[in-house]
């Protein structure tokens, strides 16, 4: 076995690892995968907010999951990360990255010197004023990257590369889902949602929504008054068809209905938007992950909205599984691994 690396996913209420064996080969193996929870408010929206508290709860995931490496691969995506298509004339990559602070600070909200750059080249068109390359910028708030490389480096561990989550999703989906040539992978986490349109498997389009179902839950308190455990489950159960609920939770399925209404719509846009300027491979399917996407109703609701089938991710069924993969829990947390496994299929190991 070769080295192996370690997608780390820091979510909201726990970090998610997956160590894999062979990431370039076409079925590498999940050697290890494991998961600890986080207490409130040491990770907000994907940044670690404390760091000493998600270093110990990096060590006693490594203990906990007997990770061998130390290699991680971290992942980003969230209001702090900005990914925009841009075309720049054709040229070499060592030149495009020199040249996109130049060319990009206008498409920026902050100072170019405060973030980190990458251009991922999608497709090359002819113009009046010779070749250009087209492609996806990606900006990253250094602020945001360095704390919660910070919290790595407390735990003794290294980081090896720093990826956009939608790339990573796209990398697993795209190959657990190859029958459809362009679909939107959709990931719903507790503050953020992630939308990527993937053609022929190569992310062409891709945005960050800050929304996620940790909103649901905060409006359930802020509005109804309830107890921020009794908002959690309610959302879990109820579901945001009030006619099915009993009358004493009609309220509470109101505020879940709109929540969902909103979030299909912010979603809806993003995807006209991208078949208004790309018509040439309308999306033939939506893959639907991350724990918000557990919301009762709300795959329905985007079916309604999109008109094309709503598919679960199937991340595991393009890797094998090592004998220290603990199976039983591996099929109750499957899709919640989907990140950390695309972060580490994307390293060179
Ligand atoms: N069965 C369920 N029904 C409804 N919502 C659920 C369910 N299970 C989990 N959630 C919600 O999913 C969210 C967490 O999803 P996930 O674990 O993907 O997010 P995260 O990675 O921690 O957050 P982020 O990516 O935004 O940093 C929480 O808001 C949680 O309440
Ligand atoms: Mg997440």
């Amino acid at each position: 076995m070769g080295r192996t690396v370690v997608g780390v996913d820091i979510g909201s209420a726990s970090i998610r690892a997956v160590e894999v064996a062979d990431s370039r080969k076409a079925m590498p193996e999940v050697v290890r995968c494991h998961e600890v929870a986080l207490p409130e408010g040491a990770v907000r929206s994907g940044e670690v907010m404390e760091p000493h508290t998600v270093a110990t709860a990096l060590s006693t995931l490594w203990s906990a999951g007997g990770f061998r490496s130390k290699d991680v691969v971290l992942g980003m995506g969230n209001h702090r990360v900005l990914a925009r298509e841009v075309s720049v004339p054709r040229m070499s990559m060592r030149q495009v990255r020199e040249a996109l602070p130049f060319q990009v600070q206008d498409l920026l909200p902050v100072p170019v010197a405060d973030t980190l750059l990458d251009f991922y080249p999608v497709s090359e068109t002819m113009t009046d004023t010779g070749p250009m390359l087209n492609g996806l910028l990606v900006a990253a708030v250094k602020e945001a990257v360095n704390g919660n490389v910070a919290a790595v480096t407390l735990a003794g561990l290294n980081t090896v590369d720093v990826d956009l989550i939608p790339f990573a999703l796209t990398r697993v989906l795209a190959r657990a889902h190859s029958e459809h040539r362009s679909m939107a992978f959709v990931e719903v986490g507790a503050a953020t949602t992630s939308v990527v349109v993937v053609v022929a498997g190569v992310p062409q389009f891709v945005r960050i929504i800050p929304t996620g179902g940790a909103d649901v839950t905060a409006a359930l308190v802020a509005r109804l008054g309830m107890e921020p455990d009794e908002a959690e489950s309610a959302k879990r159960s109820i579901g945001s068809e009030s006619s099915a609920v009993p009358a004493d939770q009609h309220a509470a399925a109101d505020v879940i209905a709109e929540y969902s209404r909103e979030l299909v719509q912010s979603i809806q846009n993003t995807l006209n938007y991208v078949a208004n300027t790309r018509q040439n491979d309308p999306v033939s399917a939506v893959v639907l992950a991350g724990g918000g996407a557990q919301l009762p109703g709300l795959a329905a609701r985007l079916a309604t909205a999109t008109g094309v089938d709503i598919l679960r991710p199937d991340a595991f069924s393009t890797v094998t599984l090592g004998k220290n993969v603990d199976l039983a829990r591996l099929a109750e947390r499957r899709g919640a691994m989907t990140v950390a496994l695309g972060l580490a299929l994307g390293s060179a190991a």
